[in-house]
């Protein structure tokens, strides 16, 4: 007998005019597929019966950690020395582009800046260079941007519904990161191989990223809510972004930028205060954290986590994709419950 969980009901019924056929058992390659996405992605895939490649820098650390599926195999790259494995090439039939430095893991040093835009451009020109020169089978590239593009909120707003790809990017680190970025993987387009950029928003997910940060001071009965709290965070389901790269890549007339958010951003605030009433029904107080504290902890990143920024989903559900945590109440409640 087969069953159907809800959100695999909803995902069937909506997303079923896409080319199954053609994608059924497709080999996906993940750079960056150890991370946070790429370790939920591979799930994703190997549960609708494809085969994943994860291209990584540290080979013996993920064969260590690897399962017994056969399905899931691991290969090696490293950007700053341009070296790939021909193999994982040859044998991919997708590509997602997911490797990068973590853009919050560390201070913004004038170093680790550097780093965190060339860990991107440099794996971008790898990849190129590899479609170029070694014969393949790749049908589309997904290559991962953010919403860091993206300038602070206008005040009074411009348009209530937020940014819309067509936005240009913003001046400070991050707009010019994303810009770098996804320039550098543009030129797959004139490989003639489809491609699709994702601007992820707050990827909400368990196993790290923003909400195990969030998660942290809850734990100990405290909702700090930073800066005023005032700030609208445009987030997304970790199922949903996985989700949508399947849908991506399942899609052919899937192309181009796409914002990788949920139809409803939220305030810092509420997002705060709902994470703690999930995890801790009335027992917690709330916290102002003030802006003057993030920025002596995070120097030059406290811009970011106190920065509004309202992005619209408009442009994937115009295309028929269906959200399954549209709202923050479930997808923290799923989160929570998991
Ligand atoms: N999570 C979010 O909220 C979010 C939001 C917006 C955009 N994004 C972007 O989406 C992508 C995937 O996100 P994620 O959260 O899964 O990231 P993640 O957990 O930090 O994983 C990224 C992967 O990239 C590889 N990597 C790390 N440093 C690198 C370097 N210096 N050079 C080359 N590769 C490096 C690592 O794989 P190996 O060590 O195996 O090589 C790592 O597992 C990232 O580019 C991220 O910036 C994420």
């Amino acid at each position: 007998m087969i069953s159907f969980t809800w959100p695999d009901f909803i995902y069937y019924c909506s997303n079923s005019v896409n080319l199954i056929d053609n994608f059924r058992m497709a080999t996906i390659l993940i750079t960056g597929g150890t991370g946070l996405i790429g370790a939920s992605l591979t799930e994703l895939l190997l549960s609708k019966g494809h085969k994943v490649i994860i291209l990584t820098r540290n080979l013996k650390m993920a064969i260590d950690k690897q399962s017994a599926d056969e399905r899931l195999t691991y290969a090696r790259w490293n950007a700053e020395e341009q070296s790939i494995d021909r193999d994982a090439i040859e044998k991919a039939n997708y590509i997602v582009h997911l490797a990068g430095a973590g853009v919050a893991d560390k201070r913004w040093t004038s170093k680790r800046k550097k780093e965190i835009v060339q860990s991107r451009i440099q794996s971008s020109g790898l990849l190129i260079k590899a479609l170029k020169d070694i014969p393949n089978n790749i049908k589309a590239v997904v290559s991962a941007s953010a919403i860091g593009w993206y300038g602070p909120d206008a005040i009074p707003p411009v348009r209530p519904g937020g940014f819309t790809e067509s936005d240009p990017s913003d001046k400070a680190f991050l707009g010019e990161t994303c810009r770098w970025w996804e320039e550098s993987i543009q030129p797959v387009t004139e490989l003639g191989k489809r491609l699709i950029k994702f601007r992820f928003g707050i990827v909400l997910a368990n196993d790290g990223g923003a909400l195990a940060e969030f998660k942290k001071p809850v734990q100990f009965g405290i909702a700090s809510i930073l800066g005023n709290g005032k700030q609208v965070v445009s987030w997304i389901h970790i199922d949903d972004v996985c989700r949508l790269i399947v849908y991506a890549i399942e899609n052919d007339k899937i192309e181009g930028v796409y914002n990788a958010v949920a139809p409803n951003p939220v305030t810092n605030k509420n997002l705060t205060l709902h994470l703690a009433q999930r995890m801790r029904g009335k027992s917690f107080i709330a916290v102002h954290v003030p802006s003057w504290v993030l920025s002596t902890m995070l120097g030059g990143m406290s811009t970011e986590v106190l920065k509004s920024a309202t992005v619209s989903a408009e442009k994937m559900q115009q295309t028929g994709f269906q959200f399954l945590y549209p709202q923050i109440d479930a997808a923290l409640n799923e989160l929570i419950k998991r």
